[in-house]
């Protein structure tokens, strides 16, 4: 890969929501890296991105056109768009010799997976996941205090990310279509504890079971998730997520367990347990935007040529246990409390 020596120009595709959290890292680093163009079918979000941004780069309505007529003025593309988008956008823009970083998920199916992991191998381009939270501090903190032995073999480890939201906020929006969304909370919310679990396990998965639920949201599929998931090495791995109730009180968004103690907890507070000691010591670390860290973590990749920390291989990873948390837990429907009391007995 060609090193980018002066600003790395990059152009945001899709200019809804999370591209604000986005383009704030753009503007934290802007030093490092520029906004050299626009894309959205919504004018209303492009002038947000603008206002944020306190310039007007060009504007397009169409990643392709975009790519093909202002192509000489990017590097690596930024893509903040629907899940059903995602694919395609990747392949347009790997296809035209950018690099790219992706909101999650990389995709919405393994065959679309293997045909991204092949296009950005052959082309060289970098391939950044847009995994923010592995930035988060207590998840970097456990993962070297892991790594140095605090805790000895990992046994057991749990990781979750839970709140209750707007029942009727995603009814008629893309996230309420299962084809669109590429299923439901799993691969949405519940997309991040599955690449903090797999991150801190750092062991091979050997099997996954998956049980899911809708208990409140007006969407298309399921709303909560609870996934197991056993490693190859022996470790048992646990996965909570919803969008119809809170964290259990007194549980943690990372909960590590080994033979020699655990390590524990959510933001910026981590807990470490040393077996034997009744009361753990307590780490308040510094506090992080990991949007800001992860564009400061795409941009040194393509100045150093580095592979960023998770690429297209943990993207597929990732979706590759959702997708078999999801067969296993076919059938699910039947449990829908939306939709009234269960129609039959069976497992979900
Ligand atoms: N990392 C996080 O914490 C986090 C949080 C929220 C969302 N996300 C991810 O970010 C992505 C976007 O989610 P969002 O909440 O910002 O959604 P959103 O609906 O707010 O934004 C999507 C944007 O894409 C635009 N768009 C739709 N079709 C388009 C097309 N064909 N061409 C160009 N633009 C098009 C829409 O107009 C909209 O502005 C998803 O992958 C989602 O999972 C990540």
């Amino acid at each position: 890969m060609k090193r980018i020596e002066g600003k790395i120009r990059i152009a945001v595709i899709g200019a809804g929501g999370i591209s604000g959290a986005h383009v704030r890292g753009m503007v934290e680093h802007k030093g490092l890296v520029e906004c050299t163009a626009l894309c959205d079918v919504s004018e209303e979000n492009l002038r947000k991105r603008c206002e944020q941004l306190g310039h007007t780069p060009p504007m397009f309505s169409d990643w392709r056109k975009m790519l093909r007529e202002h192509g000489d003025q990017i590097d690596a593309v930024d893509i903040c768009l629907p899940h059903h988008l995602h694919a395609p956008a990747i392949l347009d823009a790997v296809a035209a010799g950018k690099h790219v970083l992706c909101e999650k998920p990389m995709c919405t199916s393994l065959k679309d997976a293997d045909l991204i992991v092949a296009a950005v191998k052959k082309s060289g381009v970098i391939y950044m996941s847009a995994h923010n939270q592995l930035f988060m501090p207590v998840v970097q903190e456990a993962k070297k205090m892991i790594a140095a032995g605090a805790i000895g073999r990992i046994r057991w480890l749990r990781s979750q990310d839970c709140f209750m939201a707007d029942a009727q906020g995603m009814a008629g929006k893309w996230r309420a279509n299962a084809n669109l969304q590429g299923g439901g909370e799993l691969i949405d919310t519940g997309y991040h504890p599955t690449y903090r679990l797999l991150y801190l396990a750092d062991a091979e998965v050997a099997g996954v079971r998956g049980t899911m639920a809708r208990f409140h949201m007006a969407i298309e599929g399921e709303d909560t998730a609870s996934v197991q998931v056993r490693f190859s090495n022996g470790a048992i791995g646990e996965i909570l997520t919803s969008w119809a109730f809170a964290n259990p009180i007194g549980t943690h968004q990372i909960h590590v367990i080994g033979e020699q103690g655990q390590i524990f907890g959510s933001g910026n507070t981590l807990n470490y347990l040393p077996a034997g000691y009744a009361q753990p010591a307590v780490m308040n670390l510094k506090q992080v935007d990991t949007f800001a860290e992860q564009m400061l973590h795409f941009g040194q990749c393509l100045r150093t040529g580095k592979r960023p920390l998770h690429s297209t291989e943990e993207g597929r990873q990732v979706l590759k246990v959702i997708c078999q948390a999801a067969k296993d837990a076919a059938g699910w429907q039947r449990y829908n409390t939306l939709a009234g009391k269960p129609k039959k007995k069976g497992r979900a």
